[in-house]
């Protein structure tokens, strides 16, 4: 049992208070809220005061369950003396950690090293996102612990990459592993834009018998695409085709392209070329709200103008991606040459 301050809030009227709390992280969420039928009592962080509220200080029993480390972190802080919350928000990709630009206080350094070791990471990033350029380069910054690279792992698949070189998206965990249905067997898969092998390799996962060919221009990302293929034990099934797709995809005939880059629609006539009647093109790109059930028409016309007829499958939202604007990834199907 420990002794700890609490408010004493009519039963009728706590789970009001008692969200209010929360949203304000004043609850010490490592001790079991009591309840003696009329009255309910919340221990909370020192210094609370609510207006209209009666203060206790009780015995509480403390919570078996573990608390989460962001909880961990903000209790050490408030025995620091330090006022600011470690972010609830966050990123963690293999040993290291991922902070978003602006949602980090200015921590003094020995507060890395208490969340590093809540998180059980041997390094934390202030992460400033990923470049508009073609290479989608990240900016992310060491801020505490060894820079270098880290092996993530994803639905059985293991990912090396040196996350200042190149980028790894974590919203698209859905959609990578959705290739991994294993709905490619004994067909040609051409990944236009395989940067470290994000969705190649979760699609060699789930289709061991799939001929796929990974495309991709950077060679920093190729050279831990070609790593990543060899760890994963890969190599039977993938072809690595370094350099630009326009021109290394030459000659092939593919029966799913995938097409993992916002710029994909004005690589169309590339996909077109390698197709065949009933090729299935996954483009990935943005589109605003306002377009959002509309879009494909423009592509179906930009592959009419290039002499194909394309049926649109469907398409789902990858994740928001700013303010009205959208990641989508929509399917289509060639349905003949005109
Ligand atoms: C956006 S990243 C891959 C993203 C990944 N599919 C995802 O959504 O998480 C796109 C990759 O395409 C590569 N790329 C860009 N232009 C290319 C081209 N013309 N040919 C081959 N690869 C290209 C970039 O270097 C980058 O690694």
């Amino acid at each position: 049992m420990v002794l700890c301050q609490c408010l004493s809030v009519p039963k009728g009227s706590a789970n009001k208070i008692l969200s209010y709390l929360l949203k304000k992280d004043l609850v010490r969420k490592d001790l079991k809220i009591r309840d003696d039928g009329e009255y309910v009592y919340i221990p909370v962080r020192e210094g609370t005061d609510l207006k209209g509220t009666t203060m206790l200080v009780l015995e509480f029993q403390e919570r078996d369950l573990p608390i989460s480390p962001v909880e961990s972190i903000n209790l050490k802080l408030g025995e620091m003396g330090i006022k600011d919350r470690f972010p609830e928000k966050y990123t963690k990709l293999g040993n290291s950690l991922f902070i978003k630009e602006g949602r980090l206080p200015r921590f003094p350094k020995k507060v890395f090293l208490m969340a590093a070791r809540e998180f059980h990471a041997s390094a934390i990033y202030l992460d400033r996102g990923i470049s508009e350029s073609p290479l989608r380069e990240p900016d992310a910054t060491l801020i505490w612990g060894k820079e270098g690279e880290l092996t993530h792992e994803e639905n059985g698949v293991l990912y090396t990459f040196d996350p200042t070189k190149v980028m790894f998206s974590p919203g698209n965990v859905n959609s990578r592993v959705g290739e991994s249905r294993g709905e490619f067997n004994g067909m040609a898969v051409v990944d236009m834009f395989a940067g470290i092998g994000y969705f190649t390799l979760q699609i060699a996962k789930g289709s061991p018998l799939a001929k796929i060919y990974a495309c991709e221009l950077n060679p920093i990302s190729f050279s831990f695409l070609m790593h990543n293929v060899r760890k994963n034990k890969m190599e039977d099934r993938i072809t690595l085709l370094p350099g630009d797709c326009r021109s290394t995809t030459m000659g092939i005939k593919a029966d799913y392209i995938l097409m993992g880059h916002f710029d994909s629609p004005n690589f169309l006539s590339t996909a077109l070329r390698i197709s065949h009647m009933g090729t299935v093109i996954n483009m990935h790109l943005l589109c605003d709200t306002n377009s959002i059930n509309s879009h494909w028409y423009r592509i179906m016309e930009s592959a009419r103008h290039l002499g194909y007829a394309l049926d649109f499958l469907g398409q789902n939202i990858v994740k928001s991606y700013g303010p009205h604007l959208w990641h989508v990834s929509a399917k289509f199907v060639v349905l003949r040459m005109l």
